[in-house]
């Protein structure tokens, strides 16, 4: 009885309360942004954006078959990685973030550009390279785009909760480093971006789960999904603790 009520409950709802829950347990969107943990996650996030957009996300393009959102997937890509000519003033997502680690003291070409992912970053890499090579596409998309869901206002408590992740990431750079607005694009523009990027895995998991009898696999897809993000994040936050500046 409780298993067909579990069954019948919407799948976006059960994913969004995988959303909430991350948003509300992990430590990095939870506790204060240090100059250590921030400018890590820019050397980290650089590469990330890059491996992820590059290579993993694209591999679920190559599974996906249905053309509207394959090519979807690929816009969302070539944003983050070639040029984002809507809401990027046409630099790609890492280029932008690059210019962010600059305002805030870091030296782009010999620091930022000769960081290594450190050794937390490679397990994420692997782990979400099962998660997304050879997988059905639709548990795909949702490993696309279940990150992007949390700067979306509406999951977590509090300032995450009205603003969305990035919304507070922005205002606390802000206070930290003293960034005037036109040096805080790298977050505004993912409020915008990411509300986009995200409805894309949100509207097809409502429009194909149920379809293909998969809401289980994506909720499911959605959770595992974000432990590995709290692991790249609990990495980061580690380095930024042990460098401190
Ligand atoms: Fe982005
Ligand atoms: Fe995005």
């Amino acid at each position: 009885m409780a298993r067909r009520a579990a069954r019948k409950r919407d799948v976006i709802e059960r994913m969004d309360e995988v959303v909430d829950d991350f948003s509300k347990r992990v430590k990095f969107l939870n506790e204060p942004i240090t100059v250590g943990r921030a400018k890590t996650f820019v050397r980290q996030h650089r590469l990330n954006t890059r491996q992820r957009n590059s290579v993993l996300k694209l591999r679920v393009a190559t599974n996906c078959p249905i053309w509207d959102v394959k090519l979807g997937i690929i816009e969302a890509c070539a944003e983050e990685i070639i040029a984002d000519n809507k809401h990027g003033g046409g630099k790609a997502h890492w280029q932008i973030l690059e210019e962010l680690g600059g305002f805030i003291g870091m030296d782009i070409k010999n620091d930022i550009r000769k960081t290594e992912p450190l050794p937390s970053t490679r397990l994420c890499w692997l782990a979400w390279e099962a998660l997304m090579s050879n997988r059905h596409w639709l548990e795909g998309l949702v490993a696309n785009t279940c990150a992007e869901r949390t700067n979306m206002p509406g999951y977590g408590t509090g300032a995450i909760r009205k603003k969305g992740w990035f919304g507070v990431e922005r205002e606390r750079w802000q206070k930290l480093f003293k960034l005037g607005e036109d040096q805080l694009d790298f977050f505004e523009l993912h409020t915008e971006a990411d509300i986009e990027h995200s409805n894309l895995g949100w509207h097809n998991v409502a429009r194909y789960a149920k379809e293909y009898g998969m809401e289980d696999q994506v909720v499911e897809a959605c959770r595992v999904n974000l432990i590995v993000w709290e692991n790249y994040l609990n990495g980061i936050a580690a380095e930024g603790d042990r460098i401190k500046r």
